[in-house]
């Protein structure tokens, strides 16, 4: 019988883990098995869950046609030599808990994920998806101690397809034909922005009235919160999975994608020491390049108002997790 000789650049499959096993994260799992990008590690804090939702994605392999291995644990040993670590463990919030309370729960559900992921998989990129995102960035990024093209948060992705969706319901036109930036934090204060928003190249100011792109932006900055009065229990998770794998799959493919990440800004749109939505490059080491878009002057307030309430909250959550340490 002929063996051939086997290559280990040839065998390689790329690891990604996903922390979290709730909606968005085992979501995320599904999707980047099925789409045959890499093996996923779904690791949670509660036992039995991750395990069990390994096994039901490794049932469909056959059915879905790929050969992804996904693996349920709750041990970071098995995480070891992930090429992406995403970070979706935490909370989302709850009726009747504040802002306050969110931040409390998962600044340090977070730092502690983002500590054990990084003494695994010490060459890894990492992407943070739990709220409040901007915020939880910044966190993970000091924990973890990563140069800044190896760390960014998602939000921006799905702010803009919110946006794409929005105006393509309006206008009755493919969602796919819809291209739209929405950049600064991920909440009441992100920056839609309609003069860089097309359909196949037409900008939205000739295709729709002043009123009603305003009423789109209404709709897309109050995007998560539409969802969670409509379910009463949690939120959206389909689209923030379909979001963060376009970013997973820029940086494994190398494929250079233009897209809307919180980001380290170091001077950058004038803002220094904060993560916030701005257009980057993702490719295989992560962000290559943040672009610096020419905005007016009511942009950039509208920007900087925005990282003013993030850097507010970056205070508000290193007090309390140096509380915590106290
Ligand atoms: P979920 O409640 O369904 O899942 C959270 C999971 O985290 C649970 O399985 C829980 O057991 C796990 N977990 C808690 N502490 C942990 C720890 N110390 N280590 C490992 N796992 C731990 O929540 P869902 O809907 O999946 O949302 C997750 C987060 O993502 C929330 O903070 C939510 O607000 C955020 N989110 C952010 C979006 C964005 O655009 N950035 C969009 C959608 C959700
Ligand atoms: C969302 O935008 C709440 O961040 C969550 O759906």
């Amino acid at each position: 019988m002929y063996h051939s000789p086997s290559s280990s650049i040839l065998c390689h499959s790329p690891r990604v883990t996903v922390i979290g096993a709730g909606r968005v994260g085992s979501t995320l799992a599904q999707r980047i098995a099925e789409k045959n990008l890499a093996d996923v590690v779904l690791l949670d804090i509660v036992e039995g869950i991750p395990q069990g939702l390994a096994l039901d994605l490794m049932e469909a392999r056959g059915l879905e046609l790929h050969h992804r291995k996904i693996i349920g644990t709750n041990n970071y040993a098995d995480t070891t030599g992930s090429e992406i670590v995403v970070i979706t463990a935490g909370f989302p919030r709850k009726p009747g808990m504040s802002r306050d309370d969110l931040l409390r729960t998962n600044a340090k559900i977070v730092v502690e994920a983002a500590k054990k992921a990084i003494a695994h998989s010490p060459d890894a990129i990492f992407i943070v998806v739990t709220n409040p995102l901007d915020v939880m960035t910044y966190l993970a990024w000091q924990a973890t101690g990563l140069p800044r093209a190896r760390i960014m948060g998602m939000a921006g992705v799905l702010d803009s397809a919110r946006f794409e969706t929005f105006i393509a319901m309006e206008l009755g036109v493919l969602p796919g034909d819809v291209k739209a930036m929405v950049m600064g934090s991920h909440g009441d204060l992100m920056v839609p922005l309609p003069r860089y928003a097309t359909v196949n190249g037409i900008p939205i100011t000739q295709l729709l009235d002043a009123a009603t792109i305003e009423r789109l932006i209404e709709r897309t900055r109050n995007g998560g919160a539409e969802i969670v009065e409509l379910m009463h229990t949690g939120g959206a998770f389909f689209a923030p999975a379909s979001a963060t794998c376009v970013m997973v799959e820029s940086i494994l493919l190398n494929q250079s994608r233009l897209l809307p990440v919180a980001a380290y800004l170091q001077g950058e749109y004038g803002l220094n020491d904060v993560f916030i939505g701005v257009p980057c490059r993702l490719g295989c080491g992560g962000i290559a390049e943040v672009l610096e878009l020419s905005l007016t002057e009511e942009e950039t307030q509208a920007l900087h108002l925005s990282a003013e309430s993030v850097r507010r909250n970056i205070d508000k959550a290193q007090e309390i997790l140096t509380n915590v340490s106290k």
